[in-house]
């Protein structure tokens, strides 16, 4: 059957989701499920399970103000406070992001990223709230790091396992271009923002603490250097993987936002990238969720 909707037997519990996968790589839009609403022990144990099989979960038609939307987050977790990201006023843990639209969008545009692989303990996952959304236009793109790593060669999966990856938040600005250096005035948020991370290793390749599936730890936005290699060889191998790991539709999947739609990712194991495709102004609610999990 196309559809992977799941399925209820006589032997199994009644399960109140419904959930229609994205793509073969990730992704899944879940439906009868209302989260203004306390999750109730076994649906909570449901989206669980469903975050850990399909990684992005995609909820439509989703009330919730900032204060219901911190309430949900905190039923995963605590809430992440982070000091560089604007918050909305009031409301504590909840980020807002607010796209100008326009030539402005596309140089501030992340691209593809783990959020925060540059601090020790990244964030577990985060939810994204769709408040105010151009008709057409601002996807956000996903791609698998699990399938990514089974999509290397088994060659060159035994070269990647044993190495080591440096990140730095200075990385996004020097090299990726999302603060460019162009611009004085990020200077001095980069460095506010070194200050408080310093550069950090982790693993190429991680093994995720729950599924036990083996993932490639990179992203353009933070993986600066290959530990114990010359910039060239670095550069060489990390331009190759960071090419291989976001450039194959065939590993990712792509949500289309209207208001109230809410997004979650297992931030472990995917990279996400919007799309500074649209000139309208663009308004989301974010909280992320604080990890317990030092790659590994
Ligand atoms: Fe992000």
């Amino acid at each position: 059957m196309a559809n992977a909707m799941l399925k209820t037997t006589e032997k199994e519990p009644a399960r109140a989701l419904v959930l229609r996968r994205l793509t073969g790589a990730l992704g899944a839009e879940v439906g009868g499920i209302d989260l203004s609403r306390p999750l109730s022990p076994s649906l909570k144990a449901e989206l669980d399970q469903a975050i850990l099989e399909h990684s992005v979960l995609v909820f439509r038609n989703q009330s919730l103000s900032p204060t219901q939307l911190k309430q949900l987050g905190h039923q995963f977790g605590e809430i992440e406070d982070e000091p560089f990201i604007p918050k909305l006023e009031g409301h504590k843990g909840v980020y807002l992001l607010s796209g100008a639209g326009g030539a402005r969008l596309t140089t501030q545009n992340l691209h593809w990223h783990v959020d925060h692989s540059y601090r020790e303990i990244p964030s577990y996952g985060t939810f994204l709230y769709a408040v105010d959304v151009p008709e057409v236009g601002g996807d956000t793109m996903f791609a698998s790091m699990s399938k990514a790593y089974e999509a290397l060669s088994p060659a060159m999966q035994r070269i990647a396992e044993g190495l080591v990856v440096i990140h730095d938040v200075l990385q996004y600005g020097l090299q990726a271009g999302h603060m460019s250096l162009a611009r004085p005035e990020f200077i001095g948020r980069l460095q506010g923002m070194r200050s408080v991370y310093p550069q950090i290793e982790h693993p190429l390749v991680c093994t995720h603490p729950e599924t036990g599936r083996k993932f490639l730890y990179i992203n353009p936005a933070w993986a600066a250097g290959i530990k114990g290699m010359s910039p060239q060889e670095s550069q060489a191998l990390l331009s190759f993987l960071n090419v291989h790991a976001t450039q194959q539709p065939k590993l990712q999947c792509r949500v289309r936002w209207e208001n109230k739609t809410l997004v979650f990712w297992d931030n472990r194991c995917v990279q996400h990238s919007p799309i500074a495709d649209y000139t309208d102004a663009r308004v989301m609610h974010r909280v992320a969720i604080a990890g317990t999990w030092r790659p590994a």
